[in-house]
């Protein structure tokens, strides 16, 4: 589990195992748009103010995930014990 902070809501949240990043904030009431739920088509993109995405897509290419600034909330989890994102 990790902690998320959403910047810009000001919110923190916690992501439990076997949950991702886009259902913990929905449940918490702020709007993501999804398409693929898989990590494939970039919809749920998300901009990463502070610490490390753990990227589980096949989206980004290798540039975007080293560079760690962005990342796939519906399967992307955190290296960090908090992720702080721009929503
Ligand atoms: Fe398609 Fe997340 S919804 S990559």
């Amino acid at each position: 589990r990790f902690e998320i902070v959403l910047a810009r809501s000001v919110m923190n949240l916690t992501v439990e195992p076997g949950r991702s990043i886009l259902e913990t904030v929905r449940e918490a009431g702020v709007t993501i748009p999804s398409s693929c739920e898989q990590g494939a088509c970039g919809t749920c993109r998300v901009a990463v103010i502070d610490g490390q995405p753990d990227h589980q897509d096949v989206y980004l290419d290798e540039d975007e995930r080293a560079a760690g600034d962005s990342m796939m909330t519906c399967v992307s989890r955190s290296l960090t014990d908090r992720l702080t994102l721009d929503l």
